[in-house]
Protein backbone atom coordinates (compact mmCIF):
# COMPACT_ATOMS: atom_id res chain seq x y z
CA UNK A 1 0.00 0.00 0.00
CA UNK A 2 1.35 3.31 -1.04
CA UNK A 3 2.64 5.78 2.09
CA UNK A 4 0.52 9.11 3.06
CA UNK A 5 3.88 10.56 3.94
CA UNK A 6 7.49 9.74 4.16
CA UNK A 7 9.93 11.48 6.90
CA UNK A 8 13.25 12.05 6.48
CA UNK A 9 15.18 11.41 9.48
CA UNK A 10 18.90 11.99 10.40
CA UNK A 11 21.02 9.78 12.75
CA UNK A 12 23.95 11.45 14.33
CA UNK A 13 26.72 11.24 17.44
CA UNK A 14 29.94 10.35 17.57
CA UNK A 15 31.88 7.36 16.21
CA UNK A 16 30.98 4.15 17.48
CA UNK A 17 28.00 5.30 19.76
CA UNK A 18 25.66 2.91 18.10
CA UNK A 19 23.86 4.88 15.56
CA UNK A 20 23.98 2.00 12.40
CA UNK A 21 22.86 -0.49 15.00
CA UNK A 22 19.70 1.62 16.22
CA UNK A 23 18.64 1.97 12.68
CA UNK A 24 19.44 -1.89 11.98
CA UNK A 25 17.23 -2.17 14.77
CA UNK A 26 14.39 0.01 13.97
CA UNK A 27 13.63 -1.35 10.20
CA UNK A 28 14.67 -4.96 10.45
CA UNK A 29 15.45 -5.75 14.27
CA UNK A 30 18.74 -7.20 13.57
CA UNK A 31 21.83 -6.61 15.57
CA UNK A 32 25.39 -7.00 14.99
CA UNK A 33 28.31 -6.79 17.90
CA UNK A 34 31.25 -6.95 14.90
CA UNK A 35 29.62 -3.67 13.29
CA UNK A 36 31.97 -1.74 10.90
CA UNK A 37 32.49 1.91 10.89
CA UNK A 38 29.88 3.80 8.54
CA UNK A 39 31.66 4.91 5.62
CA UNK A 40 29.70 7.27 3.10
CA UNK A 41 25.93 8.18 3.61
CA UNK A 42 23.06 5.41 3.52
CA UNK A 43 19.56 4.83 4.41
CA UNK A 44 17.00 2.48 5.11
CA UNK A 45 13.01 2.87 5.53
CA UNK A 46 10.70 1.60 7.86
CA UNK A 47 6.62 2.11 7.12
CA UNK A 48 4.58 2.63 10.53
CA UNK A 49 1.12 3.50 11.02
CA UNK A 50 0.89 6.95 13.18
CA UNK A 51 -2.61 8.14 13.76
CA UNK A 52 -4.46 6.25 11.06
CA UNK A 53 -1.22 7.30 8.56
CA UNK A 54 1.32 5.20 6.24
CA UNK A 55 4.25 7.00 7.63
CA UNK A 56 7.93 5.89 5.30
CA UNK A 57 10.36 6.89 7.41
CA UNK A 58 13.50 7.21 5.29
CA UNK A 59 16.40 7.25 7.97
CA UNK A 60 19.56 8.35 7.04
CA UNK A 61 23.32 7.13 9.11
CA UNK A 62 26.66 8.25 8.00
CA UNK A 63 30.15 8.13 9.83
CA UNK A 64 30.36 9.71 13.00
CA UNK A 65 33.85 10.10 12.19
CA UNK A 66 35.22 14.08 11.26
CA UNK A 67 37.56 12.64 8.57
CA UNK A 68 33.92 11.44 6.85
CA UNK A 69 31.79 14.33 7.11
CA UNK A 70 32.36 17.06 4.21
CA UNK A 71 28.78 15.88 3.80
CA UNK A 72 26.81 18.08 5.98
CA UNK A 73 24.52 20.50 3.95
CA UNK A 74 23.60 17.71 1.82
CA UNK A 75 22.54 14.88 4.94
CA UNK A 76 20.35 17.52 6.45
CA UNK A 77 18.28 19.09 3.75
CA UNK A 78 14.51 18.06 4.41
CA UNK A 79 15.36 16.14 7.25
CA UNK A 80 12.22 16.60 9.44
CA UNK A 81 13.53 14.57 12.29
CA UNK A 82 17.41 13.87 13.86
CA UNK A 83 18.08 10.72 16.18
CA UNK A 84 21.19 12.29 18.21
CA UNK A 85 23.27 9.47 19.68
CA UNK A 86 25.60 8.61 22.94
CA UNK A 87 26.85 6.13 24.30
CA UNK A 88 25.95 6.04 28.36
CA UNK A 89 29.31 4.41 29.13
CA UNK A 90 31.78 6.85 27.11
CA UNK A 91 30.70 10.67 28.96
CA UNK A 92 32.42 12.36 25.70
CA UNK A 93 29.86 11.33 23.81
CA UNK A 94 27.62 13.09 25.52
CA UNK A 95 29.67 15.97 25.96
CA UNK A 96 29.76 16.22 22.28
CA UNK A 97 26.12 16.29 21.96
CA UNK A 98 26.17 20.43 22.65
CA UNK A 99 28.41 20.43 19.38
CA UNK A 100 25.95 18.27 17.46
CA UNK A 101 23.04 20.12 18.68
CA UNK A 102 25.07 23.38 17.15
CA UNK A 103 25.25 21.69 13.84
CA UNK A 104 21.92 20.89 14.10
CA UNK A 105 21.19 24.47 14.30
CA UNK A 106 23.07 25.72 11.93
CA UNK A 107 22.16 22.72 9.23
CA UNK A 108 19.19 21.86 9.29
CA UNK A 109 15.43 22.99 9.20
CA UNK A 110 14.79 25.08 12.27
CA UNK A 111 11.25 23.17 12.92
CA UNK A 112 13.28 19.86 13.23
CA UNK A 113 12.19 17.72 15.71
CA UNK A 114 15.35 15.75 17.85
CA UNK A 115 15.58 12.74 19.92
CA UNK A 116 17.89 12.08 22.09
CA UNK A 117 19.01 8.50 23.11
CA UNK A 118 21.50 7.42 25.68
CA UNK A 119 22.40 4.01 23.63
CA UNK A 120 23.91 0.81 25.16
CA UNK A 121 21.94 1.22 28.57
CA UNK A 122 22.32 -2.75 28.63
CA UNK A 123 25.91 -2.15 29.70
CA UNK A 124 25.00 -0.85 33.17
CA UNK A 125 27.88 -1.91 34.97
CA UNK A 126 30.09 0.76 32.69
CA UNK A 127 28.02 3.87 33.07
CA UNK A 128 28.97 7.23 33.13
CA UNK A 129 26.33 9.54 31.99
CA UNK A 130 23.35 9.60 34.86
CA UNK A 131 19.73 9.39 32.80
CA UNK A 132 18.98 12.65 34.89
CA UNK A 133 21.71 14.68 33.83
CA UNK A 134 21.02 13.78 30.10
CA UNK A 135 17.19 14.56 30.60
CA UNK A 136 17.93 17.61 31.95
CA UNK A 137 20.13 18.55 29.08
CA UNK A 138 17.56 17.63 26.32
CA UNK A 139 15.24 19.86 28.30
CA UNK A 140 16.98 22.79 28.33
CA UNK A 141 17.90 22.14 24.26
CA UNK A 142 14.32 21.14 23.83
CA UNK A 143 14.94 18.13 22.38
CA UNK A 144 12.96 14.84 23.70
CA UNK A 145 15.04 11.99 25.83
CA UNK A 146 15.44 8.25 25.67
CA UNK A 147 17.66 5.85 26.95
CA UNK A 148 17.67 2.23 24.82
CA UNK A 149 19.70 -0.33 23.57
CA UNK A 150 20.16 -1.40 20.13
CA UNK A 151 21.67 -4.84 21.81
CA UNK A 152 18.32 -5.58 23.82
CA UNK A 153 16.23 -3.82 22.02
CA UNK A 154 14.64 -2.04 24.83
CA UNK A 155 13.12 1.47 24.33
CA UNK A 156 14.43 1.87 20.60
CA UNK A 157 10.65 0.96 18.50
CA UNK A 158 9.39 3.47 21.53
CA UNK A 159 12.10 6.15 20.68
CA UNK A 160 11.98 6.21 16.47
CA UNK A 161 8.09 6.14 16.89
CA UNK A 162 8.03 8.86 19.27
CA UNK A 163 10.10 10.93 17.27
CA UNK A 164 7.88 10.17 14.32
CA UNK A 165 4.60 10.99 16.29
CA UNK A 166 6.16 14.19 17.37
CA UNK A 167 6.78 14.90 13.50
CA UNK A 168 3.60 14.26 12.80
P1 LIG B 1 30.27 5.05 13.13
O1 LIG B 1 29.74 4.44 11.88
O2 LIG B 1 31.74 4.89 13.28
O3 LIG B 1 29.85 6.48 13.31
O4 LIG B 1 29.65 4.19 14.39
P2 LIG B 1 28.13 3.95 14.83
O5 LIG B 1 27.71 5.05 15.74
O6 LIG B 1 27.25 3.67 13.66
O7 LIG B 1 28.25 2.64 15.76
P3 LIG B 1 27.86 1.13 15.41
O8 LIG B 1 26.38 0.99 15.25
O9 LIG B 1 28.71 0.67 14.29
O10 LIG B 1 28.26 0.39 16.78
C1 LIG B 1 29.55 0.51 17.34
C2 LIG B 1 29.84 -0.63 18.26
O11 LIG B 1 29.00 -0.58 19.40
C3 LIG B 1 29.61 -2.02 17.63
O12 LIG B 1 30.59 -2.89 18.11
C4 LIG B 1 28.24 -2.40 18.15
O13 LIG B 1 28.06 -3.79 18.19
C5 LIG B 1 28.25 -1.78 19.56
N1 LIG B 1 26.90 -1.44 20.01
C6 LIG B 1 25.97 -0.71 19.32
N2 LIG B 1 24.84 -0.59 20.04
C7 LIG B 1 25.04 -1.26 21.21
C8 LIG B 1 24.24 -1.49 22.38
O14 LIG B 1 23.07 -1.06 22.51
N3 LIG B 1 24.82 -2.20 23.39
C9 LIG B 1 26.09 -2.69 23.31
N4 LIG B 1 26.55 -3.37 24.35
N5 LIG B 1 26.87 -2.50 22.22
C10 LIG B 1 26.36 -1.79 21.19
Amino acid sequence: MEEDYVFKIVVIGDSAVGKTQLLGRFTRDEFFLDSKSTIGIEFQTRTVDIARRRVKAQIWDTAGQERYRAVTTAYYRGALGAVLVYDVTRRRTFDHAARWVDELRAHADKSIVVMLVGNKADLAAGRAVAADEAAAFAEEQGLFFSEASALSGENVERAFLRLLEEIH
